[in-house]
């Protein structure tokens, strides 16, 4: 069932609660893609109810970002939704979400901003403000499904990081689940922005993965010290590639680490073209 409106979807959620049913929610920005669908997966075969949301939040992007050029498919995601067994596909406007005039600077509007040591750092150094934006639109979502469990993709890590941090801080009833980053055969990490590349682009895209798992390798060989694994990734990088961060940090609160362990998260983004793409792997096992 596609619903538009806030209060559409409180309706439906007072049934289910008052039924005594579990519910997961998946958010989303819509485009989905089967690791979009790997969180929906999860959450029809735990949950008894499954809401997604689709909505591409204008709040959470930065001036000069892809906010009007972001792939907008409704139609093909809910019928790929309700075919996965969604029960509600919840894709509100900007003003349904922020109000008639959507007034969205934080001068009009309530925002929920994560703490600044967690936000500085990685996607949030050149995307400021872009995690306030997230938390903001997420426990809006959370306040109106009011889902016993959310998923997460392991994909954007540090976004998955803020918002345990969030649901913690601020006491809110509910799991947060992390699902595994889903790849193309290949080993690109599926993202809507893959679309973005052309064919040559997409193939340099792979320098993302080729880097962490030879960063992964070099550490199971028994190489510890960050310096000496940082090294490892130059022989992959090509003009074309522009490298905005790698970085080894903990997999709990983001500390930067000089000595990998199996809590370690390696952290990358390059831009190539215009095209920025964002990968993660956990040392651990
Ligand atoms: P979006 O980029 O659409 O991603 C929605 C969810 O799908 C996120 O939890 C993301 O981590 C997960 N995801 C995306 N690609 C994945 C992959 N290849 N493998 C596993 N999970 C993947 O993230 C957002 O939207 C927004 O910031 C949102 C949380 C919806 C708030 O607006």
């Amino acid at each position: 069932m596609l619903l538009h409106k806030i209060a559409e979807v409180r309706e439906k959620v007072k049934e289910w609660k008052k039924q005594g049913l579990t519910i997961g929610l998946v958010p989303t920005m819509g485009a989905l893609h089967k690791g979009h669908l790997s969180l929906i997966k999860k959450s029809v075969d735990n949950c008894d109810k499954t809401v997604i949301s689709v909505f591409v939040n204008p709040i959470q992007f930065c001036p000069g970002e892809d906010f009007e050029k972001y792939p907008r498919t409704l139609d093909a995601d809910t019928k790929l939704a309700e075919s996965a067994g969604v029960d509600i596909v919840f894709a509100p406007t900007p003003a349904e979400m922020y109000g008639e005039g959507h007034i969205l600077s934080n001068d009009f509007l309530t925002y929920v901003v994560p703490p600044f040591f967690y936000t500085d750092k990685l996607c949030g150094k050149s995307r400021v403000g872009h995690f306030d934006g997230v938390c903001t639109v997420v426990n809006k979502l959370f306040n109106i499904v009011q889902p016993d469990y959310a998923f997460f993709g392991e994909k954007d890590r540090q976004q998955l990081i803020i918002i345990k941090k969030m649901v913690k801080d601020l006491n809110i009833p509910l799991e947060i689940i992390p699902c595994p980053i889903v790849r193309e055969d290949d080993g690109l990490a599926m993202s809507s922005r893959n679309k973005y590349l052309n064919p040559e682009q997409r193939k340099e895209a792979l320098v993302l993965k080729d880097i962490l798992l030879n960063i992964k390798a070099c550490y199971n060989s028994g190489i510890k010290d960050v310096e000496a694994l940082t090294e490892t990734a130059y022989k992959f990088l090509k003009s074309c590639h522009n490298l905005e961060y790698l970085e080894f940090r903990d997999k709990n609160d983001l500390e930067l680490k000089k000595v990998a362990d199996k809590d370690t998260i390696v952290f990358i983004a390059v831009k190539i073209g215009e095209v920025r793409l964002i990968d993660n792997i956990s040392l651990d096992s």
